[in-house]
């Protein structure tokens, strides 16, 4: 098994290009499942093992698919056998996102129930119950859903909460829908406009998208033969301009959308640090040692992303004052806590909140990886730490982060990853 073995306290100085964005690329292409013109081309495509997961689901379903550097071609003419199998849905849980499109071509579809996560319950009720409101019904069996309908139909559907994987999941089924289908309390993520976007390109009828509130009118079927490119990952970005901040240095990144970092950008601005930018990079300079410490909580977009919360508390810990976080998306999804405290942090937890100490002296230590961001915070605190670091279990960043050690190494971060 992979590890990473990272040497603490070099500063940070170069440029770092962005990825495409992984959670844009794995809805669509589930998505690529409607397109009737068969074969479809991704370009900016992060080649991440979660995009390998997908891309092997609809190979298993009966699509060929090709790689060439950061492009795929999938082939979907021969896909007609709608089943998702506990080994490639266990292993992520986006797999999920194939249910909307193939019970949208094939009104029936068979895909195992993915079951908890690395940081605690992530349940799939919303899904079900949009679904469930368009006309598919569903029969449990041996840990699988069975998904049948016998015509979907628009319908309304207001989401409890906003949940990025049911508004693509209705999305994509509510497409091919008779009639109009209404979604209350949808996400307006970067993603979720990409794929509404995608699917528009295919002659989809969907209004609202970046809002709250999406409006679909069906149509008959879907096509296009437009290459699309995938937008550029906000989270790996905003990763990279929290390591720079914590670990000091200047750094450009490019290949960004601007737009799509708002927020993080002022967060990062109140702890003091330089952020220059333009549409499409961005550079910040930091001195760790005249940040100051700001407070956070997560929210759904444009809010402060739930997958940056763990990398942000590695930031907290190295500079001046304490500061108060809270996560309000995943209750649970502090996994990399002890981990960050065995290097030194010192950050405790009361519910969904944390309380961070800061200006803690960070020193090397063996360290465990626990989910994909978990694991970027691991990093960012290994990177600040006196002396040596070893991350096991790196296989959980490889899911979200494309080569992130040859990107790091190359603004001057000791980091080698090494085989047991
Ligand atoms: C997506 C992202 C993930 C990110 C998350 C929140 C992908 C592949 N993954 O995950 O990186 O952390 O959005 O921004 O894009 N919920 C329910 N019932 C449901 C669905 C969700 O209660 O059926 C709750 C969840 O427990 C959570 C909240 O809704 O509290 C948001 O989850 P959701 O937006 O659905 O997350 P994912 O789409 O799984």
């Amino acid at each position: 098994m992979d590890y990473f073995e990272i040497i603490g306290q070099n500063t940070l100085k170069g440029e770092i290009e962005i990825s495409g964005s992984k959670n844009a690329v794995l809805p669509l292409i589930a998505a690529s499942i409607l397109n009737e013109n068969s074969l479809q081309k991704f370009t900016n495509v992060p080649l991440l093992s979660d995009t390998i997961t997908i891309i092997k689901l609809l190979e298993k379903m009966g699509a060929s698919v090709s790689e060439n550097e950061n492009s795929i071609s999938i082939d979907n003419s021969k896909l007609n056998i709608p089943f998702a199998p506990y080994e490639l849905v266990k292993t992520m849980r986006a797999s999920f996102y194939v249910l909307g499109p193939l019970i949208a071509k094939f009104g029936e579809a068979r895909i195992s129930d993915p079951g908890g996560c690395a940081w605690g319950p992530r349940p799939i009720d919303f899904h079900i119950k949009g679904l469930k409101l368009l006309g598919v019904n569903f029969k449990r069996d041996h840990g699988y859903l069975n998904a049948t309908t016998k015509r979907l139909t628009g319908s309304t559907i207001s989401f409890p909460k906003i949940s990025v994987g049911a508004t693509g999941n209705v999305v994509m089924a509510a497409v091919l829908a008779k009639g109009t289908t209404r979604i209350y309390n949808a996400s307006s993520e970067p993603e979720i406009q990409q794929l509404c976007n995608y699917l528009n390109i295919m002659g989809a009828q969907i209004s609202g998208i970046g809002t709250n509130e999406i409006v679909i009118e069906g149509v008959k079927s879907l096509s296009t033969n437009k290459s699309i490119k995938i937008i550029p990952d906000r989270i790996e970005a905003g990763t990279f301009l929290i390591a720079a901040a914590a670990v000091g240095g200047e750094v450009q990144l490019n290949n960004i959308a601007i737009e799509h970092l708002s927020t993080v950008i002022d967060k990062l601005r109140q702890t003091n640090v330089l952020i220059e930018t333009n549409s499409s990079s961005i550079r910040i300079k930091s001195n760790p040692n005249i940040l100051n410490a700001v407070d956070l909580e997560t929210n759904e977009y444009p809010g402060f992303p739930t997958d940056l919360q763990a990398q942000w508390m590695s930031l907290m810990s190295v500079i001046n004052g304490n500061s108060n976080l809270k996560e309000n998306i995943y209750f649970d999804r502090f996994t990399h806590v002890p981990e960050l405290n065995r290097l030194g942090c010192k950050i405790t937890l009361d519910k969904n909140n944390a309380k961070i100490r800061g200006k803690s002296n960070l020193s090397g230590a063996q360290i465990m990886s626990t989910d994909i961001r978990a694991s970027a915070a691991l990093i960012i605190a290994a990177l600040c730490a006196e002396g040596l670091t070893r991350i096991d279990r790196i296989y959980h960043i490889d899911r979200g982060y494309y080569k992130i050690e040859n990107k790091l190494s190359k603004i001057g971060a000791n980091i080698v990853r090494k085989k047991t």
